[in-house]
């Protein structure tokens, strides 16, 4: 099993960086902190996990709504001010659809289509729901960034609190998260499963579905081990135990930076990336 320190990076897939960019800096509250020819880092200044963000070019497929990440804010008036911002930018930033608010549960939600092919979701979730022992309703800031700091929008995403994934199996898909990547169950029932790393209150929810569309390895978490050894370690380990225990795909060791990491898909193929 994997003892990960960490979930540190998604990784996510756009068409064309000039477009998407701005959607996270303008929209979202986001900040690049890299920015190569066809990558780019962007970060929520009270969120540590970092999106990095692959340009591919315009026949990067759309993907599935089950595939997108969500951005809090702090009070649920928000969230109709954010559709109403969205709505009236959107010719803007070449959103393809704003939905209208949507409630369920303690979230109240709006989903947008960036042009890049992802859905992207500004939330608002009771913080009441921690009563009922809801851990994603836990806190995801300290300091809740201004007005100053996200003016003129009528609404400040807080953070970046949780990536999504579709799955087949749920039970099977579970015990592989947990016995294979040494995740935490953190919430859920019977038709969503909540994982996190423990030390961090970013999550990632689980959606089984019987019609997958398969995400590309552009598409990924990156799960931070204690050193360059276990990524080794764990590397050996699935090439001789893969079939077993539902490694799907495994790429080779990598090196960059002296970074080593590797890549491979998992017992529902979706795409993960080991790293020191
Ligand atoms: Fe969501």
């Amino acid at each position: 099993m994997l003892k990960p320190v960490g979930l540190i990076n998604g990784h996510y897939e756009c068409r064309s960086l000039d477009e998407t960019l701005p959607i996270f800096t303008d929209l979202l509250a986001l900040e690049v902190m890299e920015r190569k020819e066809k990558e780019a880092i962007v970060k929520h200044p009270n969120t540590e996990w970092r999106l990095i963000v692959h340009e591919g070019g315009p026949n990067a497929a759309n993907k599935p709504h089950s595939n997108h990440y969500g951005f809090r804010v702090g009070t649920s008036k928000e969230i109709p001010k954010a559709y109403e911002y969205l709505s009236d930018h959107k010719a803007q930033y070449k959103l393809k659809s704003v939905t209208k608010p949507h409630e369920a549960h303690f979230a109240y939600s709006v989903y947008f289509k960036e042009p890049g092919g992802n859905d992207l979701e500004i939330e608002y979730y009771n913080p009441a729901a921690i009563k009922q022992g809801r851990t994603i309703a836990a806190p995801h800031w300290k300091e809740p960034l201004t007005e100053e700091q996200f003016p003129g929008r009528g609404y400040i995403p807080q953070a970046m609190t949780h990536g999504t994934l579709n799955c087949d199996d749920k039970p099977t898909n579970d015990r592989f998260l947990e016995e294979v990547l040494g995740f935490k169950m953190v919430g859920g029932g019977r038709t969503s499963t909540y994982i996190r790393h423990p030390d961090t209150p970013w999550y990632i929810v689980v959606l089984p579905t019987t019609r997958r569309e398969y995400l590309s390895p552009a598409n990924r978490f990156t799960l931070k081990v204690a050193s360059p050894e276990e990524v080794e370690d764990a590397h050996q380990g699935f090439s001789k135990n893969g079939k077993q225990i539902g490694i799907h795909e495994l790429w080779d060791m990598e090196e960059e930076n002296g970074r080593a990491f590797f890549i491979f898909s998992d017992i529902s193929k979706n795409w993960w990336e080991v790293t020191s």
